[in-house]
């Protein structure tokens, strides 16, 4: 078995993408052929998980995003100032090798990209996520994600409880 990977970094094209297997093709793809030009546009930011010998063993996205106030639960609303939407980070994307599938990877990325939310200088209210199908969403609610009310694939963490 690979020994799980030990260090997160900020995306760099010089590391090969070319076997990356998640077994979703269209997250595969993506981290081929998309992502170079979607950081230089500066329409996402992509940290990957590197093994000891530099593979890529995982990978998430994370971009800016805003919430409209309508779609979080009502008690949580609520809380919140009058505004239209309140602003948020969206982890775009999130995949595991499959080699490292079921090792606590993906848990293990979550969790990163959530401290790098709830730490950064710019205020979120929370992290959301696009999950790909049912089996995904039901990974976020595992960590406690909540539904926002366009889509049940649709989900948010408020990022003052990861603090
Ligand atoms: C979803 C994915 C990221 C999970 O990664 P992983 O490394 O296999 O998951 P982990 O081993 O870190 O699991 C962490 C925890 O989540 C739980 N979990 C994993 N997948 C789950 C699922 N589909 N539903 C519910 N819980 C799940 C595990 O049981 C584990 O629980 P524990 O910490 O209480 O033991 C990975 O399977 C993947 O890359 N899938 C293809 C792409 C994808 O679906 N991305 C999701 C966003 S679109």
């Amino acid at each position: 078995m690979s020994r799980l990977p030990s260090r997160v970094v900020a995306f760099d094209a010089a590391y090969d993408r070319s076997t990356f297997n998640s077994g979703s093709e269209p997250l595969d793809r993506y981290l081929r052929e998309q992502v170079t030009q979607d950081i230089r546009r500066r329409v996402a930011a992509c940290f990957l998980a590197l093994t000891d010998e530099q593979h890529i063993a995982g990978y998430y996205t994370l971009a800016t995003a805003s919430v409209p106030l309508a779609d979080l639960p009502a008690d949580i609303g609520r809380k919140l100032p009058r505004y239209r939407a309140v602003p948020a980070i969206r982890m775009g994307r999130l995949a595991v090798d499959q080699t490292f599938k079921g090792q606590g990877l993906g848990g293990a990325l979550l969790v990163n990209a959530l401290w790098r939310a709830a730490s950064s200088e710019i205020a979120a209210f929370a992290l959301i996520v696009d999950a790909k199908d049912d089996q995904a969403a039901a990974f976020y609610r595992h960590y406690e994600f909540l539904e926002l009310a366009d889509s049940p694939l649709h989900l948010f963490l408020p990022l003052a409880t990861v603090r």
